[in-house]
């Protein structure tokens, strides 16, 4: 058997170019992201742990990871980190460290204030800036030579999101025996905005070295596509895009697992809308601990005739502050009272270093104390505010004790808190009013759909929740979590990985998925 430097090597030189050397690694399937699934937290004694409750995306990959030798590379979510990997529940952790500048230029910087705000609309405006550019290759860089080093020879490799665009294109430069997979979380703008960023024709390139890409909607494949034609000239045939595989950069000559066709080899650039872990939610809603704190906290807030729900991260693409404006109008207008109405609003703390997310939340904060100063009487305020995150049981008591849930995002690649309501209401009641910009919308079609732009429609929308009919709500609910149920978490990695896996098959040492 060739090791795997031998058949780089062989391929590189049959290309005429030289092979990068990376030994190979032990695991099978590798799944690589910015945040690993457990945090490194540090108490206020200072003593450090790992922690974290894993989400969605690891419950569903977690028994695949378990058949496969599987591991997961990313950041430990502080400065500095260097650790040797490790295990956590079954799962192996191969942390990247990352330096206080590199959390300040690649994440906070590239990540979420050049990147971030593009792909959402430019909802609040990108800052381009050079320094935060090269920190973004950077860290790419070293996440892909950690792939690079931990995968088997013909391993399957995931990467997630926008953080890590360039890292498919640098890993099979490294280790062209790979199956390499990315998925983008979040939305991927039309092209009059994404050609903006100075470094467009960079990232698509980066995303190509993918031999699948998966969006959330059909509406982000075709914009990545035509920045693919526009910026590259490829052909793009329905899902499939043609990458010559003469263009490729010296050195990236080489493809092991690949489907070849002539002179090109195609990439599918599609959709695979991301799901919850609905049967776990759904669980959690039907014990009776969590129905009894449902009910409590309906009491704990005065009996109110109707609860609204918001639950976002503190992020300007949420359209919080144009739910507030709806809602405060509505309490202005003599239309709901504080008696009879309560909002509440989780705003979870997120990327607190970022200018605008500072902004934001001083104009939420201020929004929220002025319709409570306005419209709240001494036993009611019309919104409880709650500035930090809550256990999953008290999440999803509150999902239960919410008549109406309002997702009011300007832009969102999927938004899971529209699913996440849904999976929990066993009981077939609950109205989501659900934003249409949103990804959710794409399969949640009776949600009541919303322009959050449109206030006047969206205060509409939110009396006609606060009075929908029983027989209405319940034929709504019905039929969302039929969807919901249907299409879970595991659902969505079994299609993603089953179409990257038929890419492995033609490889000679090709790991095929357990
Ligand atoms: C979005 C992104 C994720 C990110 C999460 C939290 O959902 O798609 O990649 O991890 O926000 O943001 P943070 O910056 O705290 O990782």
């Amino acid at each position: 058997m060739t090791t795997p430097e031998e058949s780089a090597a062989a391929a590189a030189a049959a290309a005429g170019s030289e092979p990068s050397l990376v030994v190979a690694g032990e695991y099978s399937f590798i799944v690589v992201s910015n945040r690993l699934p457990v945090d490194r937290v540090i108490d206020a004694e200072g003593n450090a742990s790992w922690a974290g409750s894993p989400g969605g995306l690891v419950t569903a990959l977690e028994p695949v990871m378990r058949k496969n030798e599987g591991a997961w590379i990313g950041w430990g979510g502080q400065p500095d980190l260097e650790f040797e990997p490790f295990d956590s529940d079954g799962i192996r952790v191969i942390p990247v460290p990352l330096s206080a500048d590199e959390i300040e230029n690649y994440y906070e910087g590239f990540s979420n204030d050049t990147l971030w705000p593009l792909y959402h609309d430019v909802i609040a405006p990108p800052s381009f800036h050079r320094e935060w550019w090269e920190s973004y290759v950077e860290v790419n860089q070293r996440f892909a030579r950690a792939a690079a080093e931990a995968a088997a020879e013909g391993a399957i490799v995931w990467v997630q999101d926008y953080q890590l665009q360039l890292v498919p294109k640098m890993l099979r430069e490294l280790r062209p025996d790979l199956t390499i997979g990315f998925f983008n979380h979040i939305p991927f703008p039309p092209y009059g905005i994404y050609s903006q960023l100075p470094w467009r024709a960079q990232i698509v390139e980066g995303l190509l070295g993918a031999d699948v890409i998966g969006f959330q909607r059909v509406a982000d494949a075709s914009n990545f596509q035509r920045a693919v034609r526009r910026l590259k000239g490829y052909v793009t045939k329905g899902t499939q895009v043609e990458v010559p595989l003469v263009d490729q950069t010296p050195g990236v000559r080489v493809f092991g697992p690949i489907k070849r066709q002539g002179n090109f080899r195609t990439v599918i650039a599609r959709a695979f809308p991301i799901s919850i872990d609905s049967a776990s939610f759904e669980e959690l809603a039907r014990s009776a601990s969590v129905q009894e704190r449902a009910q409590q906290i309906r009491e704990e807030l005065g009996n109110p005739k109707t609860v609204m729900l918001g639950v976002d991260r503190l992020d300007y693409t949420k359209g919080i502050g144009h739910r507030l404006k709806a809602y405060g109008e509505l309490l202005a207008e003599g239309k709901l009272s504080a008696e009879d109405v309560t909002l509440v609003q989780v705003a979870n703390p997120s990327r607190e270093r970022v200018q605008a997310y500072m902004e934001l939340r001083d104009e939420i904060e201020l929004t929220v104390g002025r319709i409570n100063g306005d419209y709240g009487t001494i036993a009611h305020s019309p919104i409880s505010y709650q500035h930090h995150g809550f256990p999953r049981d008290e999440m999803v008591a509150l999902y239960l004790a919410a008549d109406v849930m309002l997702v009011t995002a300007l832009r969102d690649g999927m938004n899971l808190v529209a699913k996440e309501y849904v999976a929990c209401r066993f009981d077939d009641d609950g109205v989501l009013v659900l934003s249409e910009f949103a990804g959710a919308s794409d399969e949640l079609k009776r949600a009541l759909l919303i322009n959050p732009h449109d206030i006047e429609g969206l205060k509409e929308v939110i009396l006609q929740a606060i009075g929908m009919p029983k027989r209405d709500r319940r034929a709504r609910m019905r039929s969302l979590r039929k969807r919901v149920l249907e299409h879970d978490v595991s659902r969505w990695s079994n299609e993603f990985l089953q179409v990257l896996g038929s890419y492995a098959h033609h490889g000679s040492a090709g790991h095929e998925l357990r």
